[in-house]
């Protein structure tokens, strides 16, 4: 799918990052290079048409026996009942995830909100409408990539996950990523990041390069969480660049 340059300012300007138009025109400010993406038509997102040949499975799913073998209405029923920690407690339905199963792009944040907790649906609140603005203008549509998180249940107050739910979680994540087999794992926000990456490293310093998914060889990207950018405007023009550089990359791995 291609958007025009008028379609990707608008999708800019809801991301609020508009002002990078402007600053091109203020000679006390350092000039950014021009965002690729402003000049050329957006990357056709979808699978290429060939098929894919069957991969060996790794390492990585060996961990999720339990749900090994599941298919997506037994692994979303499963996660339904759910009762492996407290979150089931307090939740008022599990947020399973959503979108395209065959998505190139599988996007993963950090845990259910109240919105999400309410409507069964990841990022559908705040800083969901901002990650639609932050796909679009890449030209994507929500509906073309596949949205989970590391936890499948809001934690109360939207405190952060606690070790012990996340790996009760992983098993359910790993399995919908061994379904879609993604071609790019964009991480929102450190949760995310650091859980994927079995690390400790700052969100600052993962983001701005490509890492791979554990033993997978899936290329992830790690960005900032829209509900941090919508707190810290400034990052957004960072969150920019990151998504510049997964369309890169998949262009890149298309060959
Ligand atoms: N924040 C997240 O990380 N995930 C959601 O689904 C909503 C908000």
């Amino acid at each position: 799918m291609s958007i025009s340059r008028e379609q990707q300012l608008q999708y800019l300007e809801a991301m609020g990052i508009q002002a990078w138009t402007a600053r091109q025109a203020d000679p006390a400010v350092p000039v950014e290079p021009q965002p690729a993406a402003m000049e050329s038509p957006a990357p056709a997102p979808g699978k290429a048409d060939e098929p894919v040949p069957e991969a060996p499975t790794p390492d990585v799913f060996a961990a999720s026996s339990d749900v090994a073998g599941l298919d997506w209405p037994a692994l979303e029923a499963r996660v339904s009942d759910c009762r492996l920690c407290d979150l089931h407690s307090s939740r008022t339905q599990t947020v399973f995830g959503v979108g395209n199963r065959n998505a190139d792009w599988l996007i993963i944040g950090e845990a259910p909100g109240h919105d999400e907790d309410q409507q069964g649906e990841p990022f559908v609140g705040r800083a969901g409408q901002l990650l639609n603005a932050m796909l679009q203008a890449v030209g994507l549509q929500r509906e073309q990539v596949y949205i989970a998180n590391i936890l499948k249940c809001r934690p109360p107050n939207n405190r952060d996950p606690k070790p012990e739910e996340v790996v009760c979680c992983e098993p359910y994540l790993l399995r919908q990523i061994e379904l879609i087999r993604p071609r790019l794992i964009l991480a929102v926000g450190r949760i995310a990041a650091q859980n994927l990456l079995n690390t400790q490293t700052p969100i600052g310093k993962l983001r701005g390069e490509v890492h791979r998914f554990r033993d997978t060889g899936i290329p992830l990207i790690a960005t900032y969480h829209p509900a941090y950018l919508l707190r810290s405007p400034l990052e957004k023009r960072k969150s920019w660049q990151d998504l510049q550089l997964a369309v890169r990359t998949l262009q890149e791995q298309n060959g």
